[in-house]
């Protein structure tokens, strides 16, 4: 099930002298933690359900092809599932909660619940949209009932197709409107015939810094493996207020820097310049995130991170079948959608997002410390994992993995 790994803070030792005890004394103390209850209220559960549902999907797709960048909005994903299991029946129902990790919650407003986070994670002041509908074939004969509970309950109506190209454009202007125009073209053709039923779901992210960089746009290099390193435009501020920590079993680096809106964006930097960032991967859970967020030490240390301008889309249907949707996908059970058999045959999703130097504050100047004695600094010039989440209800709202941002 989750798996945990004894997160060993080393940072702490990088500022210390008496680096040896420091360490071993701080394991200890993790080892010895007698397990607490991290998740309490309906939503920080759901918002630890949806994210640990995004990160089975990240190592699925990661894995499926590591030389390959993925970028994820888990949470636009469960939204489009979730509408989806209204349909469905309750055998139906349960084998999809299982995916989308709801089966523990037991919380009969799972609903509501859902539908409160989604509307405060859709704020404008976090700079993340989303969008997420269940499209369906006309021949299907859909019931009434369903399109009318989804529009209730997520204010997104089901949308019954055309069958002809007009879809594509509806569709598109849709997801570019719920996304600010930020998700364009998420259709490049019509489905095909045949196509059933196609849950969609797009996210948008450009978040602002608590904490503005001052100097941005050099080109540098960015080291990717087996090859030359590319020129990647950076943002850079000396002494930058970070969470910082280092974890040698999984031979990363990891800094979360703060951004507007109770958001975070947590870098996970290998040592090594490599595309095999499974050991990272395998670690993700959202109990150990929020154990992790916790231990990160405040320090101000030479920033330097991509300006980055990222876009994905994929078809998530062969990854949700390996993550135990299979048995579900032959016989999907969707009798409150409609008497016929249905079958889902694609699940897209696309994200775009961005990062840029602004900030709502000037970096405040702080006199020369350890730090700058020792010239720590935290370069994120190759490879890395990043994932964009929700403090407040710890929702995992982007997730990706870049090898190189001029091709992602
Ligand atoms: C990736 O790294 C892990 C752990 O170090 C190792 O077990 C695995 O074999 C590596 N995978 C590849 C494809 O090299």
């Amino acid at each position: 099930m989750m798996q945990r790994t004894a997160f060993l803070l080393c940072v702490t030792a990088l500022f210390s002298s008496s680096l040896a005890q420091q360490t071993a004394a701080e394991e200890e103390e993790v080892e010895d933690e007698t397990p607490v209850e991290l998740f309490t209220t309906p939503t920080s559960k759901l918002a630890a359900a949806t994210s640990d549902f995004g990160y089975n999907l990240f190592r699925q797709m990661a894995g499926s092809d590591p030389k390959a960048s993925v970028l994820l909005s888990p949470i636009s994903v469960s939204a489009a599932l979730t509408q989806l299991s209204m349909g469905a029946s309750p055998d139906s129902e349960r084998q999809l909660y299982r995916v989308l990790r709801y089966h523990n919650l037991w919380d009969p407003q799972l609903h509501n619940t859902l539908r409160d986070l989604l509307a405060s994670l859709r704020t404008p002041d976090r700079g993340f949209s989303s969008a997420a509908r269940v499209c369906m074939e006309r021949r299907l004969r859909v019931r009434l009932d369903y399109l009318n509970a989804v529009e209730k309950q997520y204010g997104v109506r089901p949308k019954v197709l055309l069958g002809s190209v007009r879809d594509v454009k509806d569709i598109n202007d849709w997801v570019k409107q719920q996304t600010g125009s930020k998700v364009d073209r998420f259709l490049t053709s019509p489905f095909p015939r045949g196509a059933g039923l196609v849950p969609l779901s797009a996210g948008y992210f450009k978040g602002r810094w608590v904490t503005r960089f001052t100097q941005s746009g050099n080109l540098e290099d960015f080291n990717v493996e087996g090859a030359s390193p590319v020129k990647v435009a950076m943002m850079k501020e000396d002494r930058y207020p970070i969470k910082m920590g280092a974890d040698p079993d999984l031979g990363c680096t990891i800094a979360q820097v703060q951004m507007d809106g109770d958001v975070s964006m947590i870098f996970f930097l290998p040592d090594e310049v490599t595309t095999n960032t499974s050991l990272i991967e395998e670690a993700l859970t959202a109990e150990f995130v929020q154990d992790l967020v916790m231990t990160l030490h405040p320090v101000r240390v030479d920033v330097t991170l991509p300006m980055l301008k990222l876009s994905y889309s994929a078809d998530l249907l062969t990854s949700l079948s390996n993550m135990g949707l299979s048995d579900w996908l032959t016989q999907t059970n969707l009798q409150k959608i409609s008497n016929q058999a249905i079958k889902v045959s694609t699940v897209r999703h696309k994200v775009a997002m961005e990062t840029a130097p602004e900030g709502s504050q000037y970096p405040s100047f702080q006199p020369s410390t350890s730090s700058q004695a020792l010239a720590i600094s935290f370069r994120v010039n190759r490879p890395f994992i990043f994932l964009v989440r929700d403090e407040k209800s710890g929702t995992l709202l982007l997730i990706g993995k870049v090898l190189n941002p001029r091709n992602l």
